[in-house]
């Protein structure tokens, strides 16, 4: 089997039909898998290798212990991106490195067992806000999700999401070192750059109206104590895990930044990036279904090197400006020729709930190994422009 670091990310909402049929209605995603129990009805949906798990939770108080259930809600009783479910080799060893560093044990490490095999678990509490981390033991298993799921598969035609590209997590300014050094010290996840200039001790720090740090940070393939994944040498292999954790800057509060912590009732996992293969047709499709996209400025489009990067990597600049595409063709590498044809190309979706807090990014990468460090400022200037626009318009939901 095919081992990935990151196994599902689990969201715990309010109406889990409602968000279950954007994955699937919207976003191309196939329900996978159901579970209907004391504590809560659960959605598997996948598309190709990312998976996501839609939790509504029952509102009735139950002791009962149903194996691979935890709710970590935030400080606000709002919906939220709870669970990284990871797979790892040594399920004990992770687990008490996590407790070692602050982690608290949720769960202990326990078998739960069906017609297709074993699987062990434990979870554990991050160190960012309310994110908790199920750890999973799969060696044993050859089922396709876990066991005590109903499996029904029902592939909905073309999945257009390959795999989860990258997590972004939003804390308060000057958390994000410890938050590293916690991830370091339990998964040997190590700094990643954005790009080549990036000082791995500041981060990439964005100032010019938008405050904001962003510090990036990978797996390490560390047999004995990292994550499960299967090819070290390229680092935007898609079986890695990349987690962005992103701050404001002291003194410089930024707006979007802050309507995620006061939405949400402290730090926590802001976005997810969804990689495609063809944006264009993804977006366009998407588009068609209702899904809002977040739109630039139209500045954006009339800036002549955005022209020319979107013209040379093959793209119709009217396209982009209709679908809402950013582009970014690693500026900072253009110096060497070897990198001239990599880019990013980015767009991100309105938030998914009724607060503004969680949303999504589709990425298609040719090459490219950043963030899209040259659009930051034009993406963060259009996430404020929509704070604005919905706070005056009071449109808060666009599913
Ligand atoms: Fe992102």
């Amino acid at each position: 089997m095919h081992l990935s670091a990151l196994h599902h990310v689990e969201l715990c909402v309010a109406n889990g039909k409602k968000i279950a049929s954007y994955f699937t209605e919207k976003l191309g995603y196939s329900l996978r898998a159901q579970r209907d129990t004391v504590l809560s009805k659960q959605w598997v949906v996948g598309s190709q290798k990312s998976t996501f798990v839609v939790t509504e939770k029952k509102k009735q108080f139950q002791q009962e212990h149903v194996p691979f259930s935890y709710f970590s809600a935030p400080l606000r009783q709002v919906d939220s991106v709870f669970n990284v479910a990871l797979e790892v080799k040594n399920l004990e060893s992770v687990t008490e490195r996590m407790q070692n560093v602050g982690g608290k044990l949720f769960h202990p490490v326990t078998e739960v067992e069906d017609q297709s095999g074993k699987v062990r678990y434990s979870i554990v509490s991050s160190c960012c806000g309310n994110i908790v981390h199920t750890l999973l033991d799969k060696s044993q298993y050859k089922g396709s999700f876990l066991p005590t799921f109903d499996e029904t598969f029902t592939i909905r035609g073309e999945e257009k999401i390959t795999h989860i590209d990258h997590l972004t997590y939003v804390c308060h300014p000057g958390e994000s070192p410890g938050i590293i050094q916690w991830y370091q010290s339990c998964l040997g996840m190590q700094k990643f750059k954005t790009n080549p200039t990036e000082d791995l001790k500041e981060g990439l720090v964005i100032k010019d109206g938008v405050g904001m740090r962003l510090r990036v940070m990978d797996y390490w393939p560390c047999a004995e104590s990292g994550i499960c994944n299967s090819d070290p040498s390229n680092g935007m292999d898609e079986t890695s895990l990349k987690i962005v954790i992103a701050e404001s800057l002291l003194g410089k509060e930024n707006l979007h930044i802050n309507a995620f912590l006061d939405g949400h009732g402290g730090p926590g996992l802001q976005h997810i990036g969804l990689s495609t293969l063809d944006i264009t047709s993804c977006v366009d499709s998407m588009s068609r279904k209702k899904v809002s996209f977040r739109t630039p400025p139209a500045a954006y489009y009339r800036n002549k090197w955005k022209r020319n990067e979107i013209e040379a990597a093959g793209y119709d600049i009217n396209t982009f400006q209709q679908l809402g595409i950013l582009i970014d063709s690693e500026a900072d590498t253009r110096a060497n020729k070897d990198n001239q044809d990599k880019f990013l190309l980015q767009i991100f979706t309105l938030p998914l709930f009724k607060e503004e807090t969680f949303f999504l990014e589709l990425v298609q990468r040719k090459g490219a190994r950043g963030f899209g460090a040259g659009n930051v400022t034009a993406l963060a200037r259009s996430i404020e422009e929509e704070r604005q626009v919905l706070k005056n318009s009071n449109a808060v939901c666009n599913i």
